[in-house]
């Protein structure tokens, strides 16, 4: 199947965002993809070409560096002249009770988490709504967390960003969702990949959440109209617990 349409996915590099850049590829999209090393995204680039992209653009973009979250923003809308899906994936965890956790990683985790995603929602809403148009749509799918809806010890730093993001993605939707571009938070539970690798031990990966899973979302809300606003999946795993993580 072949489309026309284009995507920035951050955090493609591997993990969630790696599993929705190729889900995309694979509709035939048109693709920019970032994380922080041009060696690992020039390899998926070639791989993403293979399972159908039509063209891959790479470009490298700590999301701690503002400047550089607003060069990636201006980089897709000139390498491709609109965004169809905008997807905030990069993101990073951190442990630690409010009793321990430095003040220092609290502010690296705000920068990446939520200060990123603020930029790139303001630096691409131009050519958001260009993209939409009087009439088409374009969607913005940012990845959540359950803790950002459901908290948990130890996680409040974490969990606090996510719900940052939550609520700064249904902000958007009231301001922009007229406009046919609209912002849907996907808050999984455990998701097997490396962020999780440390708590492996206590739930294997074959038991959590997949990737796949998470992309199917993802490719599920570049589907609807832009008569539908989605706010916010949350994605848990089988068991008693209706908020388990
Ligand atoms: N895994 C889970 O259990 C889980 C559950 C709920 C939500 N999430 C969320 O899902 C998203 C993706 O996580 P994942 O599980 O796929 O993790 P992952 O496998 O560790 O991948 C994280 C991705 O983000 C990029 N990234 C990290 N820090 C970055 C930075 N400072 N600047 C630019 N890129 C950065 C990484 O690229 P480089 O390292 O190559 O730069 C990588 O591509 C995150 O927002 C995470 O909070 C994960």
């Amino acid at each position: 199947m072949s489309d026309d349409r284009v995507a920035l996915v951050t955090g493609a590099s591997r993990g969630i965002g790696a599993a929705i850049a190729e889900r995309f590829a694979a509709d035939g999209w048109s693709l920019t993809i970032s994380s922080r090393g041009r060696e690992a995204l020039e390899r998926r680039a070639g791989e993403l070409s293979e399972l159908g992209a039509r063209h891959v653009e790479v470009i490298p973009a700590d999301m701690t560096d503002a400047d550089a979250v607003a060069d990636l923003a201006a980089g897709h809308a000139e390498a491709f002249g609109r965004c169809d899906a905008l997807v905030i994936n990069a993101g990073m965890g951190q442990k630690g009770a409010i009793a321990e956790l430095p003040v220092r990683r609290f502010d690296r985790l705000y920068q990446v988490n939520v200060r990123a995603p603020y930029i790139l929602l303001q630096s691409l809403l131009p050519t958001l709504r260009a993209t939409a148009g009087s009439n088409g749509v374009a969607k913005v799918i940012a990845v959540a967390s359950i803790t950002g809806v459901y908290p948990e010890p130890e996680l409040s730093a974490y969990g606090s960003t996510k719900a940052a993001l939550i609520s700064l993605c249904e902000t958007f939707n009231l301001e922009e969702s007229l406009n046919g571009v609209s912002a849907t938070t996907i808050a999984p539970g455990y998701v097997d990949t490396d962020m999780s690798e440390w708590l492996k031990d206590q739930v294997p990966g074959a038991e959590m959440i997949t990737v796949g899973d998470v992309a199917t979302i993802a490719h599920s809300v570049t589907q609807l109209s832009r008569f539908a606003v989605l706010p916010n999946v949350i994605l848990t795993r089988p068991g008693s617990n209706l908020h388990r993580a």
